[in-house]
């Protein structure tokens, strides 16, 4: 376990994570609208990938009703239930979906997310991204009114703009609450949170950033640049995105150079380096929550939490991270 005292406050609440959460988009189970990206995991995995997430110091996941319709809650609660004492005090967050639904739907969804997570504690409930038939306000009080019946601890918002934080913060004030924290793409190779105000806003609120997709969705382990026939194996949308093909391996490429330089530095994987730099970066702001589809994953990727990189090396992470971002 990693010790208490590397845990940070969420945002403004009460709520003690470790910097790291696991992302569980993974345990889709290849079903629903967003569940085709990933491979189908066995039970057994997902049983062992959230045991050693776990037992490395994670003490929250990330999960949303989208992800498999609501099989992954499912998985993830059925693999912390298998867990037993070693899932004490472990904290979910999760997301409504709000396309094409208004914000009544916030509330009469809530009972099958309770449910389908075996009635753990939602500490976070989150709002997935800001496209709904239902205004900011609307959606905000919705969610405060969960927050006073009990169904829910705190509020968070996804793919938020700075000006819909604020808002958001705003509504939530009037009822006495705040906005805990807005999850958001970012990573070495996604830094457009530095610049469209979304990380000054996060910060001047005391709000906190949640990163997802912190690995670029594997890129940053460097194994696509070693490899590119693993690019063809992939079995989901993946392989189409720019990142993915030649011309993007090969603008990426100087970074994951300076990604192993570190590692061999550190006696880390380059993964640890990309994940390390994004929790130390700006403070206790942000965390991030990678993904896993192998026990090997989250193996490696809770250890990012275990050593410091230097100011220096943080710095020259980050030149050559702008520098390949500019290209
Ligand atoms: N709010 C939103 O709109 C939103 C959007 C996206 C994601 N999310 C959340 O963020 C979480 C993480 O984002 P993400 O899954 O998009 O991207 P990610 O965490 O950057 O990438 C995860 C993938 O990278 C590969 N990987 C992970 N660790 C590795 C390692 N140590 N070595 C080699 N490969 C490794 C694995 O894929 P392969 O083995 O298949 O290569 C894994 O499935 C999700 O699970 C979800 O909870 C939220």
């Amino acid at each position: 376990m990693v010790g208490k005292s590397i845990l940070r406050k969420l945002g403004s609440s009460e709520l003690e994570l470790s910097p790291l959460g696991l992302g569980c988009w993974q345990f889709s189970n290849g079903q629903g609208m967003v569940g085709k990206f990933w491979p189908v995991l066995k039970k057994e995995d997902v049983c062992s990938i959230v045991h050693t997430s776990l037992k490395g110091g994670i003490n929250w996941f990330d999960t949303a009703e989208v992800y498999g319709k609501g099989l992954s809650e499912q998985m993830l609660a059925e693999a912390l239930r298998e867990a037993g004492t070693l899932a004490e005090g472990a904290h979910i967050a999760t997301k409504w979906w709000p396309l094409l639904r208004t914000a009544s739907s916030i509330t009469s969804t809530i009972d099958e997310r309770i449910r389908l997570l075996e009635n753990r504690t939602i500490q976070l409930h989150q709002v997935h991204q800001p496209f709904s038939f239902s205004s900011v306000r609307s959606e905000m009080t919705a969610m405060a009114e969960l927050v006073k019946l009990g169904k829910i601890k705190h509020v968070g918002v996804s793919n938020f703009s700075a000006d819909k934080m604020l808002e958001a913060d705003r509504v939530l004030r009037e009822q006495g609450l705040r906005l805990i924290s807005n999850q958001v793409k970012y990573s070495l190779l996604d830094r457009r949170i530095e610049h469209n105000g979304i990380l000054d806003t996060a910060k001047k609120l005391g709000i906190a950033v949640i990163a997802y997709s912190p690995l670029e969705q594997g890129i940053l382990s460097g194994k696509f640049h070693k490899n590119p026939a693993l690019v063809k194996a992939i079995k989901g949308p993946r392989k189409w995105a720019s990142a993915f093909r030649e011309s993007g391996l090969q603008k990426s490429k100087p970074l994951i150079e300076k990604l192993d330089e570190m590692a061999a530095k550190y006696d880390v994987s380059p993964t640890q380096i990309a994940l390390n730099w994004l929790i130390h970066a700006n403070g206790e702001t942000v965390f991030a929550i990678p993904g896993a589809s192998k026990v090997h994953h989250a193996e490696e990727n809770v250890k990012a939490m275990q050593f410091m990189l230097t100011n220096a090396d943080m710095q020259q992470i980050s030149d050559v991270s702008n520098l390949v971002l500019k290209k």
